[in-house]
């Protein structure tokens, strides 16, 4: 968060495709956006943050896994769609809604705007020839592709020739140019994020003319998508579709054809996550369209990278996936989540693999947090028969380890927050959290309770138990967004007054040595 007069928040998921099960690189950005959610919820209040995620149903992609399936389309989405939803509920997913792309709210929605766009003047009928990648649903302009192969996935394109709408997206090329430059002055919020994706939008805005973008199907072709308001022959192009989601989700158009919506006012901070891969679709046609509906834009479209297996991009063709379900339960949901967001910052790709969780599970899990966690209600319980000390730690004046514990803990909420709520960087922040964990550590190893028991040391003893109760309540605090189980877990053992010791958090886990 970083909208000065913001004081809630909204943030959105792409909505994925439902031609087949969910992988780990959907589960990540959902991950991601249920982080962002958890973090705002406890900055800003659990009433004052929306966190929308669903599934996009329409579209040829669908049609033909529904007929691979030999299940109609209606029948092929429910099925599927049930995937999403439990793996959202297993992987601790805090969506407070998800929408579906053939519910009523959302086909009443993009037939209106369809419909206010048309009427402006901004939805023409053409003839269009050229181009098409089926499996992306994209039409080429001749310009930019070679050899006849998708730009993005490098497959062969159709040649077709039809009476289609096409919307004046030419029309705001300059208008969209400007903004993306207004909006990125440093210091203010970054429409397109990282910088990285935002020259490339910048740059592929001012070397190439923008063409006007086909919007519809004809009906012969493809039946499986929402009708046009002004053309009985044809049905709505997917993107059209499925990018007014995140409007149709919360809100609707009055008779006036204002778009009303608590959650995309002028006090919210809007934010879609996405992938690179879809950059295009959301930093060049969304803005447009809401422009065109005289809509605001959203604050924030963040586009984060891919998973790779191999060096290779995660996805169903290329037969590739790894099933986040397995992955959770055979090391456990805030492992997997922790490892995604922590292992590759934000914005770049990764690659993925079990050796890579397993190495950061030993490590920063079972050795740094989970030890610290453990070593200190053990010595809670040892030392004080498991009541926690009174005290305050800033009324005490500690060794050189223990006054550096004191002033990083009093200033993590802060770095967290510099790293999160400003650059949406997991994985920095993260590592702001572990190098507190590091320091309490090195704590108790250098100030050696047993010592000061053998001394006679008690004030001291208490001082430093209380110190890193302290300490593992913060940590706790702070690590909740990211593993919110974890957060639960420890704040039970660390009761009020009393710990209820349980099991290790992270026991190690043994791999073969070579
Ligand atoms: N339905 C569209 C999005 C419409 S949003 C208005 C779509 N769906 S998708 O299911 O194909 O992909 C959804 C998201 O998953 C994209 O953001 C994409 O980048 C992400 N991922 C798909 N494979 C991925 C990886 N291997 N790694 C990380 N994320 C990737 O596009």
């Amino acid at each position: 968060m970083k909208k000065s007069m913001a004081n809630k928040f909204y943030i959105t998921t792409p909505i994925y495709y439902v031609n087949a099960s969910p992988h780990i690189g959907h589960s990540y950005t959902n991950i991601a956006a249920d982080t962002l959610a958890r973090y705002n919820r406890k900055m800003l209040g659990e009433n004052n943050v929306w966190f929308l995620t669903g599934t996009d149903e329409h579209g040829q992609k669908i049609a033909k896994a529904a007929g691979e399936a030999k299940l109609s389309n209606h029948e092929f989405v429910d099925k599927v769609v049930v995937q999403f939803k439990e793996l959202w509920g297993k992987l601790e997913i805090s969506n407070d809604d998800f929408i579906r792309t053939t519910e009523n709210r959302h086909i009443k929605t993009v037939q209106k705007a369809l419909q206010i766009v048309y009427d402006k003047g901004d939805i023409y009928e053409g003839k269009y020839e050229g181009w098409y990648c089926t499996p992306c649903e994209t039409f080429w302009p001749q310009t930019q592709i070679t050899d006849k192969l998708c730009s993005d996935c490098k497959r062969q394109l159709e040649k077709i020739s039809e009476t289609n709408f096409f919307f004046r997206l030419s029309k705001y090329q300059d208008w969209l140019i400007n903004y993306i430059k207004d909006t990125n002055i440093a210091g203010r919020i970054n429409y397109i994020q990282p910088a990285t994706r935002r020259n490339e939008v910048l740059g592929f805005l001012e070397n190439n003319k923008l063409e006007d973008l086909c919007i519809s199907r004809p009906k012969e072709r493809l039946n499986w998508g929402i009708d046009l308001p002004f053309s009985s022959k044809h049905v709505t192009y997917v993107w059209f579709d499925a990018l007014i989601n995140y409007i149709s989700a919360v809100g609707e158009f009055n008779a006036q054809n204002i778009y009303c919506s608590k959650w995309w006012d002028k006090d919210v901070m809007v934010a879609h996550l996405v992938g690179k891969d879809i950059l295009r679709h959301h930093a060049i046609y969304w803005p447009i369209m809401l422009e065109a509906l005289g809509i605001r834009q959203p604050d924030t479209i963040f586009a984060h990278g891919w998973w790779m297996i191999n060096e290779d991009k995660m996805s169903k063709s290329r037969g590739n996936v790894v099933n986040p379900v397995e992955m959770a339960d055979k090391f456990g949901i805030d492992v997997y989540r922790y490892f995604l967001l922590r292992d590759v910052p934000f914005g770049l790709d990764g690659n993925f693999s079990e050796d890579a969780i397993i190495k950061r599970f030993n490590g920063d899990l079972a050795n740094d947090l989970g030890n610290l966690v453990y070593r200190t209600l053990t010595m809670v319980e040892k030392y004080y028969s498991g009541v926690i000390p009174e005290l305050d730690i800033y009324q005490v004046k500690f060794d050189a380890s223990g006054e550096l514990l004191k002033q990083r803990l009093k200033d993590l909420q802060k770095a967290v927050y510099e790293e999160i709520g400003i650059n949406n960087d997991f994985s920095l922040a993260l590592e702001k959290i572990w190098e507190v964990i590091g320091i309490a550590n090195k704590y108790v190893e250098e100030t050696k309770p047993w010592n000061l028991i053998k001394d006679g040391k008690a004030e001291e003893l208490k001082a430093f138990m209380r110190l890193l109760v302290d300490a593992i309540r913060k940590i706790s605090d702070e690590i909740a967004p990211f593993m919110p189980k974890t957060a639960e877990s420890i704040s039970q053992q660390l009761g009020q007054k009393e710990i209820i010791k349980g099991n290790p958090l992270f026991p190690r886990i043994e791999t073969k040595k070579k």
